[in-house]
């Protein structure tokens, strides 16, 4: 297990309140801050989550994490994640773990979005190193995935022979361009194509940016 992770996650457990309704994210280092939540619940705190997954919705029971849903509740007051890229305008690549279209809702209704990473993440620019994961429906997804590909990217079915089954039931196409230089742009044009659910791009919605290190975390600032 990475103590970078590990210190990232604690560091954002930090913000945690009593009372709060939490939004679970997905992926090895929030696995590392759900478990830390699961210690707070078990010392009192009245805490409720929302999880991304049915991956995060099996731990936080094994936990005794008390659950809800998006629908019954005004807000959401903070939600931890993971991401695989971040840069300096806290632009996120995420998706990797397969779990981007519920990330996205419950960051899109979270008060603070905190995104939890080590310094492997953290990118001057978005798509060098990693593809973007959008998530399609399976009707037509061949169709789909030529569109994406004229927008300049190499768009690989996840799983291949036997694809990967989101748990809405869609595929993903894992796209890699040569770099992400313009992401709202690239934003509107995947969200313009029919079959696509959506885009592992998290614009606008990360409100700080936890960044684990082994000795230590610290909040980032960006630029
Ligand atoms: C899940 O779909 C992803 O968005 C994850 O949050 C992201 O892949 C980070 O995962 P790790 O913490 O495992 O690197």
């Amino acid at each position: 297990m990475s103590s970078a992770k590990l210190q990232a996650a604690r560091k954002a457990v930090e913000l945690v309140k009593d009372g709060m309704v939490l939004g679970l994210g997905t992926g090895s280092t929030t696995r590392l801050a759900v478990d830390e939540i699961g210690k707070l619940v078990n010392e009192g705190y009245r805490l409720v989550g929302i999880p991304t997954s049915v991956e995060t919705e099996r731990q936080a029971i094994a936990l005794g994490i008390p659950l809800t849903t998006l629908d019954q509740v005004e807000a959401i007051d903070l939600t931890i994640d993971g991401a695989d890229e971040v840069d300096p305008r806290f632009r996120l690549i995420k998706g990797l773990g397969g779990a981007l279209l519920r990330e996205k809702i419950v960051a899109y209704y979270s008060r603070q979005e905190v995104i939890i990473v080590d310094e492997s993440k953290i990118v001057d620019v978005l798509g060098v190193k990693t593809p973007l994961p959008v998530e399609v429906v399976r009707f037509s997804h061949l169709r789909t995935r030529k569109k994406l590909e004229e927008l300049g990217c190499t768009a690989v079915l996840r799983g291949g022979g036997e694809p990967f089954i989101t748990d809405n039931g869609n595929h993903i196409y894992d796209c890699k361009f040569s770099s992400v230089t313009d992401p709202e742009r690239l934003d509107r044009e995947l969200a313009a194509i029919p079959g696509v659910v959506e885009n592992g791009l998290f614009i606008g919605l990360a409100t700080c940016v936890v960044v684990g290190r082994e000795k230590g975390a610290s909040i980032w600032n960006g630029d």
